[in-house]
């Protein structure tokens, strides 16, 4: 069955061969859908017939969001936490044990129905290819269950036994480094696409983090990392040195960390919301985008440092406050988040690419930036099917 979309006042394709800048933009375009993939893109008055027709009304429409980087297996939240920072506090690499606590304590059903809370969330703000960690467990058990909850839900899973050292290892890091690349891993690879590490300050250093994201790569895992959120350090480094997919938060970048990105194939993932809800300096991305890195936007949704599933949000900051201009916010939420994952089928709307996109409320993608905090996501649409269509009064 073939759909057609018609009467799109601003479409995004992100291929520039199709329409304007970056973004490939086409105005007064419809597109066609044929087997969940796109068929046909152009312009309105020369769109070929289809079995059903979705009217845009004049308004803007976008690739889905590719987020690349969220933790959405756990329990509990950190709402007290949140307040001390904003009253002045620090933020730590150590709160996370808070929420192992309460997502040990959870049964596979209340961990999995949060799961699927914060999933109709991103759904509803336009993603529409998630990745999901684990992270919130660090017991085999606990690790290889999480695993087993989000791989039902999507295929970009990530063993992330390394977030931290638990409190049940304190003082025994190495004993646990050994853990997560022995037994754990053993437990975890079935239901892990990704493993990825947090190395940083009051984590894991950069040779541990290397023995964990090795022996993640005997197991015939991919490798992203959480790198240089907390201070400047060999996190950027190593994802180049190891080929990993993205190196994810690069708040506190050097030069040389910047100059490695931009000869890789390394995406760097900026995470705007952990600034935002940690109260950090943001990292610069015009910095990032002069020497030609790729650049991805995620939600990075847990309940520490980022407990938001609205990627217009991370958009909007990323525009006011990262240096990005809207075309590049947009691009690296959805062809950006798509190269973190190594995708080649999400991202765009081209013809041959998954038909995953969302009809805003708004004219053009540009609204997102310009009408912070308001939802604008009308419909959206995955292989071809609406998941999500936006009732008044809903
Ligand atoms: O990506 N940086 C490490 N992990 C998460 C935070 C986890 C937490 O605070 O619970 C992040 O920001
Ligand atoms: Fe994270």
């Amino acid at each position: 069955m073939s759909v057609a979309i018609t009467n799109i006042g601003s479409l995004v394709t992100n291929d520039p061969n199709l329409g304007g800048g970056i973004l490939g933009e086409l105005e007064n375009a419809s597109l066609v859908i044929e087997d969940g993939k796109v068929a046909w893109v152009g312009n309105s008055g020369s769109a070929p017939a289809a079995d059903q027709v979705i009217d845009a009304g004049g308004m803007g429409v976008i690739p889905g969001f590719v987020d690349s980087h969220a933790h959405m297996v756990f329990a509990g939240d950190r709402s007290k936490e949140f307040e001390a920072r904003m009253n002045g506090e620090k933020y730590s690499a150590g709160g996370i044990k808070s929420t192992v606590a309460k997502t040990r304590a959870a049964s596979d059903a209340e961990l999995e129905a949060n799961f699927l809370s914060l999933q109709n969330e991103m759904i509803r703000s336009g993603i529409t290819t998630f990745e999901s960690k684990s992270g919130y467990g660090l017991s085999v058990h606990d690790e290889a269950r999480s695993l087993a909850i989000a791989a039902k839900h999507t295929s970009e899973t990530t063993f992330l036994g390394a977030h931290v050292v638990p409190e049940d290892y304190a003082g025994k890091a190495d004993e646990y480094v050994s853990l997560v690349t022995g037994e754990m891993l053993d437990a975890c690879a079935p239901h892990a696409k990704w493993i990825d590490v947090f190395c940083d300050v009051g984590a894991f250093d950069v040779d541990q983090s290397r023995a964990i994201l090795q022996a993640g790569i005997a197991k015939g895992l991919q490798l992203r990392i959480h790198a240089n959120q907390l201070a400047q350090g060999g996190g950027v480094q190593l994802a180049v040195e190891l080929d990993c997919a993205s190196a994810d938060h690069c708040t506190h970048l050097s030069g040389k960390d910047v100059e490695a990105l931009a000869s890789s194939n390394t995406v760097a993932t900026l995470l705007p919301g952990a600034e935002f809800s940690t109260r950090a300096t943001y990292p610069d991305a015009k910095k990032l985008f002069a020497a030609g890195v790729t650049v991805a936007l995620a939600t990075d949704c847990n309940p520490g440092s980022s407990y938001t599933t609205s990627m217009s949000f991370c958009i909007a900051i990323a525009i006011r406050d990262m240096g990005f201009s809207p075309e590049q916010a947009i691009w690296s939420a959805t062809l950006g988040g798509a190269k973190a994952l190594r995708r080649t089928d999400v991202g765009a709307l081209s013809v041959g690419m998954s038909a995953d996109l969302s009809i805003l409320s708004a004219p053009s993608f540009r609204h997102l930036g310009y009408r912070p905090g308001v939802n604008q996501i009308s419909q959206v649409l995955k292989s071809g099917k609406t998941i999500y269509k936006h009732q008044d009064g809903n």
